[in-house]
C-alpha cells in the first residue's frame, strides 16, 4: 500500500503544498457545520495528523469518523495554525470499520484498565511513547557497545545451570505429570536433555565464557525468573543487558556503567523530544530536567556498610528492619537514592552471604566486590560485580553453598586456563525504561507483561 508515514508529513517541510497519501487509525473526530476534522495516527509519531474535510466537496467521509477506524486519505499538505501542517482531504477510503464496542473511546484511560487489553493499548499516546522510547534506547545501547569494540553475543536461553542460584528458574520439560518415575533423578534423566533444564535467569555465565575469548562482550536478550513477587518492578520475563569485560576490576565496571547510562539517556533526550515532553506533562513533572541533571553530575558511590549506617541513622520507620547483613529492600534503596544522595548511586561491597557465588571475595573475608546501581523512583536497576577469578576461592564459595560443581565445569575451566580479572553487570531494560519515563509499573513498559498468575 503506497503511502507516506505521518511522522514524515509532520516533520518534513518539503511536503507542504504536495499531494500525499497517508494511512492510520482515527484517534478523534469532530463534525461541525461545514467541515469535519479527523486526528489520524499511524503509530510513526506521537503527534496526530489533522485531516480537514470540506463537507461541500464530494468526499465520502461519514463512515470514517468512528474512533479506531482505519482509513486511507489522499489530500494536500497545508500549513496550519496550531499544528505545523494538516491535510486538506480529497478522498477518504475506509480500510477497516470499527464498531462502537471499541474499548478505547475515552481520551484518557487508567493504566490498570489498559492492562486488560495489551493487544489494543499500543494505540494510546502513552504506549505509543513508551514503545518508541524503548526502541530508541535499545538502539542506543547497541550503538554504545558496538562503538567501543564490544561483541554482541547471544547466550542460550535454555540452560542446565542456575546463574544466580536463587532457585528462580522456570523448568523446561517435555514431560507432563506422571507417576511412572520412581524419583526425581529418574524423571530428569528421562526428560528431553537427559537432565534438569530451565530458562536462563541471566546470560552472565556464558557471557564470561565469551569475554574470556573476545575481551569485551555484551548480551541483550530476555531473562526469565519465576519470582513469586507480585511487585511493580518484577517481571517473569524481562530484557537484560549484560556487558562482561576481561582485564577489568570493579571500578572499571562502575565507570563503564555510568558512562553507558549517561550516553544513552543523552541520546534519548535528543531523539525523543515529543515523547519525553509527554512523560514530563503526564507522568512525572520535571523528569526531563532531572535526567539532564543526572547526566551532568557524577553518580554517587557508597559502600554497603556505609549505606547501612546511613539507614540506621535516618530515623525513618522502615517496614523491614536494617542491620549489617540484611538485603536492601526497595524502601531502603529508594531512601538512599532519593533522600540521601538525591541522584543515582552505586552501592558496593555487599556481605558475601547475600550475593552470588561468582563474586570476587574481598580481603576482609566478609564482603564481595559487588555493585548495585540505585536510582530515585525505582531502586535497583543494575546489579553487577567483579568476578572471582581464583580457581580455589571460587570452588570454596561454591562448596559453601552446596552447589553441584559438575554443572559448572566449563565455568571453572575459565579459572584454570589463563584466568584474568574480569567483571560485568546486568541492567534490567524495563527498569531503565521505568526510570526514564516515570511510568511506575513495569507491566506498562512491555508489550505483553508476564508476571505471577498473569499470562495471555
Ligand atoms: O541483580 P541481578 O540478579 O544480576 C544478575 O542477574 C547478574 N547475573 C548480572 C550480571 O552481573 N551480568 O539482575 C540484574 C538486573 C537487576 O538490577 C534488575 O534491573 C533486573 O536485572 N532484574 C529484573 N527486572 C525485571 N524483573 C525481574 N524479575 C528482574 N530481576 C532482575
Amino acid at each position: 500500500m503506497k503511502h507516506t508515514d505521518i511522522k514524515e508529513v509532520l516533520t518534513n517541510a518539503s511536503f507542504i503544498g504536495q499531494k500525499v497519501t497517508v494511512c492510520g487509525w482515527v484517534r478523534t473526530a469532530r463534525n461541525s457545520k461545514n467541515v469535519a476534522f479527523i486526528e489520524l495516527n499511524d503509530g510513526t509519531s506521537l503527534k496526530h495528523l489533522q485531516i480537514v474535510i470540506d463537507k461541500a466537496a464530494d468526499i465520502e467521509y461519514e463512515n470514517a469518523l468512528r474512533l479506531g477506524t482505519s482509513i486511507k486519505v489522499e489530500g494536500t499538505v497545508v500549513e496550519a495554525r496550531q499544528a505545523a501542517v494538516e491535510i486538506n482531504a480529497e478522498s477518504i477510503e475506509v480500510i477497516g470499520e470499527c464498531p462502537l464496542e471499541y474499548p478505547l473511546q475515552k481520551k484518557r484511560h487508567t493504566l490498570e484498565f489498559l492492562r486488560t487489553m495489551p493487544h489494543l493499548r499500543g494505540r494510546t499516546n502513552t504506549f505509543n511513547a513508551v514503545f518508541r522510547v524503548r526502541s530508541v534506547l535499545a538502539e542506543s545501547i547497541h550503538k554504545y557497545f558496538q562503538n567501543r569494540n564490544y561483541v554482541y553475543i547471544n547466550t542460550p536461553l535454555i540452560t542446565g545451570s542456575d546463574c544466580e542460584g536463587a532457585g528462580e528458574m522456570f523448568q523446561v520439560t517435555t514431560h507432563g505429570y506422571s507417576t511412572e518415575f520412581k524419583n526425581a533423578d529418574e524423571y530428569y534423566s528421562n526428560d528431553f536433555f537427559g537432565k534438569k533444564a530451565g530458562l536462563s535467569v541471566s546470560g552472565q555465565l556464558e557471557g564470561e565464557v565469551a569475554a574470556m575469548a573476545l575481551g569485551k562482550i555484551y548480551t541483550f536478550g530476555p531473562s526469565f525468573r519465576a519470582e513469586n513477587s507480585n511487585t511493580p518492578k518484577h517481571l517473569a520475563e524481562f530484557w537484560h543487558v549484560e556487558p562482561e569485560v576481561a582485564f577489568a576490576e570493579l571500578p572499571d565496571i562502575i565507570e563503564m556503567a555510568e558512562d553507558m547510562l549517561k550516553t544513552v539517556i543523552r541520546e534519548l533526550l535528543d531523539t525523543c523530544k515529543d515523547e519525553m515532553q509527554f512523560f514530563d506533562d503526564h507522568f512525572e513533572k520535571g523528569i526531563i530536567g532531572r535526567l539532564e541533571e543526572l547526566i551532568s553530575h557524577d553518580f554517587g558511590v557508597v559502600s554497603y556498610t556505609e549505606a547501612i549506617k546511613l539507614l540506621q541513622e535516618s530515623g525513618e520507620d522502615f517496614v523491614y528492619p536494617v542491620s549489617w547483613g540484611c538485603d536492601l529492600q526497595t524502601e531502603h534503596e529508594r531512601y538512599i537514592a532519593e533522600k540521601v544522595f538525591k541522584k543515582a548511586v552505586f552501592v558496593t561491597d555487599y556481605p558475601k552471604e547475600i550475593k552470588s557465588f561468582y563474586m570476587k571475595q574481598n580481603p576482609d573475608g566478609k564482603t564481595v566486590a559487588a555493585v548495585d546501581l540505585l536510582v530515585p523512583g525505582v531502586g535497583e536497576i543494575i546489579g553487577g560485580s567483579e568476578r572471582e577469578a581464583d580457581y580455589e576461592k571460587l570452588i570454596a564459595a561454591m562448596n559453601d553453598r552446596g552447589m553441584n560443581l559438575d554443572l559448572y565445569s566449563d565455568y571453572l575451566d575459565l579459572r584454570k586456563f589463563g584466568s584474568v580479572p574480569h567483571g560485568g553487570f546486568g541492567l534490567g531494560f524495563e527498569r531503565l525504561i521505568m526510570y526514564v519515563t516515570g511510568v511506575s509499573n513495569i507491566r506498562d513498559v512491555t508489550l505483553y507483561p508476564r508476571a505471577v498468575g498473569n499470562i495471555r
